[in-house]
């Protein structure tokens, strides 16, 4: 039998030394599945409630409610329901709050007992959780897009940017692509400390350069260097992608790039990024505006033809937030992040959304992440086509990089490009 027997919660860390929710859903078979919830810095409003303590404790960011709400309200509350059963746990879930973004038990809770019950499903039926939702048929590994320079939140503003990564569009295989995007954050690091960067040997949060290396087209030069010098073709065999994380910019009145002591407006932002665009090889850009400026969104759209416009604070992996940017064709692609949205059942809605839209998918880590790996299953279940973990240094990162490795080496697997067609 599959019924959820027992649920069990305990306050855990992650890679920001932060509390955060843990969850252990057992069956009456058994069988278990584990799961430890990631959390954001530069966190969009649209987003699912993190419930913290407050409080002294850990500066205020205990999650000792969030724990107690997991072994009393939501235990209660799926203990008995059949953990097989497709949804039948997060329909349970989903219920139970009242507030659609879990105001009151929290949405690490909800999805700490979401992805532990995945995973147990899982477990009994002696498949892993990527097979168990993709099904029958070959799993498609998805093109991983890997951070190499860090800014913004994740870097004490090193660069105004968040996110410089690259994408291995030319790479076969899901191995040869993590091997190509270590040599060029190798080769970066080499680049910024012969550049007298001496700070290139520290990691920003999501494992990336987080060095000033001066403003942001600096950094982008660095990187199609740093490209080069591991021997490979920009454009051709690595792309770039930028995650802008222009919430973070908004001052009130304007963008605040403070690292280059200048102000844009949303028309000058996008043309900054256009310019960016036109002279590096990038197929890729994130948050290029704030989360509520929609006219803004779709005229960067427009301007930005031909390369991926991704929503994360956008859309929040949230469903009437995506339909509202699909209507005015505010983006082409979304950023899913589970712990956005609180259950695996309301991300993968968007997921499926976003596709039948047309619009390409990327399946996100969070800054604050752990070893825990099941990001990589989900990418892979979903079929995703692409996924977003930060770097390739600390070990939060590199286990969903090694989860999805192993696949290719002991599954039945195909790598999926998505740009192929595109380049
Ligand atoms: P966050 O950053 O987890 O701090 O929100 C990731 C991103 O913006 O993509
Ligand atoms: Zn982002």
């Amino acid at each position: 039998m599959t019924r959820i027997d027992r649920v069990v919660a305990w306050e855990a860390l992650d890679s920001r030394a932060r509390p955060t929710v843990a969850c252990r859903v057992s069956l009456s078979d058994g069988s278990s599945g584990r799961a430890v919830v990631p959390s954001g810095a530069s966190t969009g409003s649209y987003e699912a409630f993190e419930l913290r303590d407050g409080g002294d404790r850990y500066f205020g960011m205990g999650v000792r409610r969030a724990v107690e709400h997991v072994n009393t309200t939501l235990a209660d509350a799926v203990t008995g329901v059949d953990a097989a059963e497709p949804d039948a746990v997060d329909l349970v879930l989903e219920e139970l709050d009242g507030d659609s973004r879990y105001a009151r038990l929290g949405g690490n809770a909800v999805l700490a007992v979401s992805v532990a019950a995945g995973r147990a499903a899982a477990a009994a039926a002696g498949v892993s959780l990527a097979r168990r939702l993709h099904g029958p048929g070959a799993l498609p590994l998805p093109m991983p897009m890997i951070n190499i320079i860090s800014g913004g939140a994740h870097a004490g503003r090193a660069i105004d940017i968040q996110d410089l990564l690259v994408v291995p569009v030319g790479a076969d295989s899901f191995a040869q692509a993590l091997e190509w995007c270590a040599r060029v954050r190798e080769e970066a690091r080499r680049l910024a400390l012969a550049d007298g960067h001496a700070a290139a040997v520290l990691v920003a949060d999501e494992g990336g350069l987080g060095v000033p290396v001066g403003g942001n087209a600096d950094a982008l030069e660095l990187l199609t260097r740093a490209i080069e010098a591991a021997g490979l073709t920009p454009g051709a065999q690595l792309a770039v992608a930028i995650d802008v994380a222009a919430n973070q910019l908004w001052t009130g009145d304007g963008y605040e790039l403070a690292a280059e002591g200048r102000a844009l407006t949303a028309g000058e932002l996008v043309d900054e990024i256009a310019g960016w665009v036109a002279r590096h090889p990038v197929v890729s850009v994130e948050d290029v505006l704030r989360e509520d400026d929609w006219e803004g969104w779709a005229m960067a759209t427009e301007r930005l033809a031909g390369v991926q416009v991704v929503g994360d604070d956008l859309f929040a992996t949230d469903h009437s937030r995506l339909a509202e940017g699909t209507r005015r064709q505010a983006a082409n692609a979304v950023l899913v992040k589970v712990n956005q949205n609180g259950t695996l059942r309301g991300a993968r809605g968007v997921l499926e959304s976003a596709r039948r839209a047309g619009w390409a998918t990327v399946v996100s880590a969070r800054s604050g992440d752990t070893e825990d790996d099941w990001l990589a299953d989900l990418a892979v279940g979903w079929g995703a086509g692409q996924i977003k973990v930060g770097s390739l240094h600390r070990s939060e990162r590199c286990a969903k990089w090694n989860r999805l490795l192993e696949l290719e080496a002991t599954a039945d697997t195909v790598f999926r490009n998505p740009w192929r067609e595109v380049t």
